[in-house]
């Protein structure tokens, strides 16, 4: 099936990272499919350490339809599929995984329906009437059925039609979208649901079923900090995108930290039979510390302090964190000693007092971000 004659030139973005085996086959196809057309095909790598960069720069050489854009270091799935979409010089663009999951007869599908309904987005779903799914195990399919009911609910009303806000395969129209895709927080995996929860609802959205294969080879690099990208970005989008993604992330490390610091102080008062004032300042400590090891991991990921740097920054950290400490143990001990002898209260008084300068403070001198 050819091209929709239609459409001028195609930008095809494959983001890579460590896919040796699976690019140049892929590349192949998609050249095939597109023989008679206008088609660039950018590939967008995180410094792959498998010399999948240079795969493509070789292929590049003989074929001026490649381009590779390499990068330093791993910066993530969506802000590699964010870079690429800048960098697309066609009216129409194609995102699509570089390891053989998804077809490329599916872009062809989305960009005839793209083109005869003259839609801004077509997405590729596992989960529309007509797909299929092969070698996804029980509890990904799952995972992304939940992740995709929490999609739809904070989501625009427009886009409640659509099955699939997790897929990675999707054609968008470029002119029309280009100041979306600018908006586009590059966190994490999902670039289709941002794009969905930047544009508010105002663009017109399709979808095909996909027909969704197990992994050529390799393995997928989906962990948990990009599951936890995700729910900030669903919170993100409930809060209508007012809050920095960090703070919200700091935030709810913070309320973890809280139920570490409360639960810390009851074992110190009760199995050490400590008192409360002399617990409490070991228990404040412990939650910082373990605050502060959950953000590096998570919240400032992409800034993340390891070996000798992380030693240091939990100094700094709690030399940050000290003067709020200092307030947070000075306001407890007042609290308990003259409003309410009751520790969870009194504790409670303390911690909300040194969010909002933790989270300033420690952005800008642990982590070093604005
Ligand atoms: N440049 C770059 N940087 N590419 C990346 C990175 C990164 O940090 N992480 C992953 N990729 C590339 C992979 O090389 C692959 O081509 C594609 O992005 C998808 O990554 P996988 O690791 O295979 O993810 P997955 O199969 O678990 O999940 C994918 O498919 C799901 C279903 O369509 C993703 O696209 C999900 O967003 C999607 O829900
Ligand atoms: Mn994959």
């Amino acid at each position: 099936m050819p091209m929709p004659p239609t459409i001028k030139r195609l930008s095809v973005v494959l983001p890579t990272y460590n896919e040796r085996e699976n690019i140049s086959p892929l590349i192949n196809k998609l050249l095939q499919l597109t023989q008679t057309s206008d088609v660039e095909i950018i590939v967008v790598d995180d410094d792959s350490q498998d010399g999948t960069a240079e795969i493509v720069k070789k292929i590049s050489q003989e074929n001026c339809r490649i381009r590779l854009i390499r990068r330093v270091g791993r910066s993530g799935l969506a802000s590699a599929i964010k870079e690429g979409l800048l960098a697309a010089t066609g009216d129409i663009a194609a995102v699509m995984d570089s390891d053989g999951q998804h077809e490329p007869i599916a872009l062809i599908n989305a960009l005839a329906l793209q083109q005869e309904a003259n839609l801004d987005l077509v997405a590729g779903s596992r989960f529309l009437e007509g797909a299929e799914i092969h070698g996804l195990s029980k509890r990904r399919t799952g995972g992304s059925t939940l992740a995709n009911n929490f999609a739809r609910m904070s989501l625009s009303k427009n886009y409640r039609q659509l099955t699939d806000y997790m897929s990675g395969c999707f054609v968008i129209k470029l002119k029309s979208c280009l100041n979306i895709i600018y908006k586009v927080d590059v966190n994490g995996f999902k670039f289709l649901y941002e794009i969905l929860s930047v544009s508010r609802g105002k663009l017109k959205v399709g979808e095909i079923p996909l027909s969704f294969q197990p992994r050529s080879y390799g393995n997928s690099k989906l962990d948990l900090a990009i599951l936890w990208d995700f729910l900030i970005s669903v919170l993100h989008t409930l809060t209508l995108r007012l809050l920095p993604r960090r703070a919200i992330s700091f935030a709810l490390v913070g309320s973890g930290g809280v139920l570490v610091q409360l639960l810390s102080t009851e074992v110190l008062m009760i199995i050490f039979q400590l008192a409360f004032q002399k617990a409490l300042p070991i228990s404040v400590i412990i939650a910082a510390t373990s605050n502060y090891l959950i953000n590096n991991a998570l919240t400032f990921r992409s800034q993340r302090l390891v070996g000798k740097k992380l030693a240091k920054g939990l100094l700094k950290f709690l030399l940050v964190a000290s003067l709020p400490v200092i307030a947070n143990v000075g306001l407890a001990t007042t609290f308990y000693n003259l409003i309410s002898p009751n520790p969870v209260i009194a504790q409670l008084a303390g911690i909300i007092v040194v969010f909002v300068w933790n989270y300033a403070a420690s952005s800008r001198f642990v982590w070093n971000t604005p």
